[in-house]
């Protein structure tokens, strides 16, 4: 894998793609702050995050349209720190917004309030198809993830039965030991050996 930009803040420069496709699901490494008393206290260096970050200019700036076929679909994962922010980087990736999931978790963390919810944002580039969207409620209740920040099966269920292939997961990470890649995906990110080539 040729793998341009791991630090923060460094833009990345997408030039050649395999193709386009008609689902693209992303992840990103939202520049997660931590709030109250774990951005002051000791505690805030228990609490880092296991993975770089990036800006929210730098996520707004990858070519995700490049990848787009027409009609294509766009699940984007926000946390609620950044679910206002995952809005603009749908904007700026020039697809529009259509609806929320709601990831219930059956525990979470905060200062404020407890963070039971995830949100993915679904957005689309016209035309928009959705044939089998209408099936499937808007709340996905699935347990704690063995690893941070990963995202249950049953997301992958929902999008694989309402978005057609090809699909593309960015930021994705092995999906196990034995089988890193999710059948029918192509994936990219810095921990996966990238299947959509990614040149300067
Ligand atoms: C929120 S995690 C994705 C979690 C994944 N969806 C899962 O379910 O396990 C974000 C991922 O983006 C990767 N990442 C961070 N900065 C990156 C960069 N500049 N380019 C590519 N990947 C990056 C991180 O290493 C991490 O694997």
């Amino acid at each position: 894998m040729q793998f341009i930009g791991e630090a923060q803040s460094t833009p990345i420069v997408w030039v050649l793609l395999m193709g386009k496709y008609k689902t693209i699901l992303v992840d990103p490494p939202w520049d997660q702050k931590m709030t109250g008393q774990y951005a002051t206290s000791q505690k805030k260096r228990k609490c880092v995050l296991p993975y770089n970050t990036m800006t929210l200019d730098d996520i707004c700036r990858l070519p995700v349209a490049a990848l787009a076929d027409d009609g294509c679909h766009l699940w984007l994962w926000t946390t609620n720190q950044f679910l206002r922010a995952g809005f603009d980087v749908m904007d700026a990736w020039g697809f529009k917004y259509l609806a929320p999931v709601t990831w219930v978790k059956p525990s979470g963390l905060g200062n404020w309030f407890v963070h039971r919810t995830q949100t993915i944002l679904f957005g689309y580039k016209p035309p928009l198809r959705m044939n089998r969207g209408r099936y499937f409620p808007t709340v996905l209740e699935a347990g704690i993830p063995r690893k941070h920040s990963e995202k249950p099966e049953s997301s992958y269920q929902m999008i694989e039965a309402i978005s057609d292939g090809p699909r593309v997961e960015l930021f994705a990470r092995p999906w196990s030991p034995l089988f890193p890649t999710r059948d029918g995906w192509d994936v990219w990110g810095n921990e996966v050996d990238s299947t959509v080539n990614l040149l300067t």
